[in-house]
C-alpha cells in the first residue's frame, strides 16, 4: 500500500525551490518572516506533487515543472492562510502550528496571504520558461485560482443557484474551492511536459475526480480524526454549519463515494500507460489518507 513517503521526493524539490524563491523575494524583515511561516516547513505539498508527477507523465523532466509546483503551492498557503481568517473559518491551528493571524495578528495575515499571490506569478514569469508555455501556466494559475475564490464565497456566503439539489450544490462548493487547485496542479504539469491533447485530457479528468475526492476526505478527517493527529482544529464543519459530505450524505456513503471517484481517477488515466503509475498510486494514498 502507497504511504506517505510518496511525498519524500517531489516535497524536498518543491521546499528547495520554495526556500529560494523566499530569499529572493526583497521583503522588509516583518513582512519576510510572516510570508516564511505561512508558505515553509510544513503542509503535504500535494499540490506540487501532482504538478511534478503530471509533467512526468507527459513525458517532461522533474525540472521543468519547479516553477509552476512552487507558484501552485503558494496559491494554496495564501487561501489556507485566508481561510483561517477569523471572518472565514476562524481557525487556530494549521499545520501543527498557530495559525498565521494568531502567530502575527490579523493585519498581518491579511497582507502576508495577499503577498503570496504576485509572489506566484512572479515565479511563473521568471526564469527560463518558453515564453507560451509561461502563459498558458498564468492562465491556468488565474484561472485555478478565481475558481477557488468562488468556491470560498459559496462554502462562507452561499449563494449557490437554488434549482441545484442539496447534493449538487455540495458538489459545485467542493469542486470550486478544492477540485479547481487540484485540476489545475495536473494541467499545469501537463504544459510543463508539453503534453498531446490526448493526455492533457486525461490528467484533467483525472484531476477533476481527485480534486472533488480531496474535499470529501477532508470533510471525513473533520468528523473522524483528533486535531493532534491532522494537526488543524477537528469538528469544526458542523460549528460553523458548513455544507459537507458526510453532513448530507453520512460517513458511510461519503465514503463510498471517496472509492468511486478513487475508480473514475485511476480509470481515467488508462490511455497514459505506465507513465501514469504514480499518480494512480498518490490517489489510492489519498483516497485512504487519515492526514
Ligand atoms: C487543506 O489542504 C485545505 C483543503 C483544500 C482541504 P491540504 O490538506 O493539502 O493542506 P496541507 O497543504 O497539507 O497543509
Ligand atoms: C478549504 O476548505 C478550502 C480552501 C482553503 C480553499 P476547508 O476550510 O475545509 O479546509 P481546512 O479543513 O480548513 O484545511
Ligand atoms: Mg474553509
Ligand atoms: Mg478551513
Ligand atoms: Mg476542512
Amino acid at each position: 500500500m502507497a504511504d506517505e513517503s510518496l511525498f519524500t521526493r517531489t516535497a524536498g524539490l518543491v521546499e528547495r525551490e520554495l526556500q529560494r524563491l523566499m530569499a529572493d523575494a526583497q521583503l522588509p524583515p516583518d513582512l519576510l518572516e510572516a510570508t516564511r511561516y505561512g508558505v515553509l516547513g510544513g503542509g503535504k505539498r500535494l499540490r506540487p506533487t501532482l504538478v511534478i508527477l503530471s509533467c512526468e507523465a507527459s513525458g517532461g523532466e522533474s525540472g521543468s515543472a519547479l516553477h509552476a509546483a512552487a507558484a501552485l503551492e503558494l496559491v494554496h498557503c495564501f487561501s489556507l492562510v485566508h481561510d483561517d481568517l477569523p471572518a472565514l473559518d476562524d481557525d487556530p491551528l494549521r499545520r501543527g502550528a498557530p495559525t498565521l493571524h494568531v502567530h502575527s495578528g490579523e493585519a498581518m495575515a491579511i497582507l502576508a496571504g495577499d503577498l503570496m499571490l504576485p509572489l506566484a506569478f512572479h515565479e511563473l514569469a521568471g526564469g527560463e520558461t518558453p515564453p507560451e508555455i509561461a502563459a498558458a501556466l498564468v492562465k491556468e494559475l488565474a484561472d485555478g485560482t478565481k475558481a477557488m475564490v468562488i468556491g470560498q464565497v459559496f462554502d462562507t456566503l452561499g449563494g449557490m443557484p437554488a434549482e441545484l439539489s442539496p447534493e449538487d450544490q455540495l458538489r459545485l462548493v467542493h469542486r470550486n474551492k478544492t477540485g479547481a487547485l487540484l485540476r489545475t496542479a495536473c494541467r499545469m504539469g501537463a504544459c510543463c511536459g508539453s503534453a498531446s491533447g490526448e493526455t492533457l485530457a486525461a490528467l484533467t479528468s483525472y484531476g477533476e475526480a481527485v480534486g472533488l475526492m480531496f474535499q470529501v476526505v477532508d470533510d471525513l478527517l473533520d468528523v473522524t480524526q483528533t486535531a493532534e493527529h491532522i494537526g488543524k482544529a477537528t469538528g469544526k464543519d458542523e460549528a460553523l454549519g458548513k455544507l459537507t459530505y458526510p453532513g448530507l450524505l453520512g460517513v458511510e456513503r461519503s465514503r463510498q463515494v471517496v472509492m468511486e471517484l478513487q475508480d473514475q481517477a485511476i480509470a481515467s488515466l488508462d490511455s497514459i500507460g505506465s507513465a501514469a503509475d504514480p499518480l494512480k498510486e498518490l490517489c489510492q494514498y489519498m483516497a485512504l489518507r487519515t492526514k
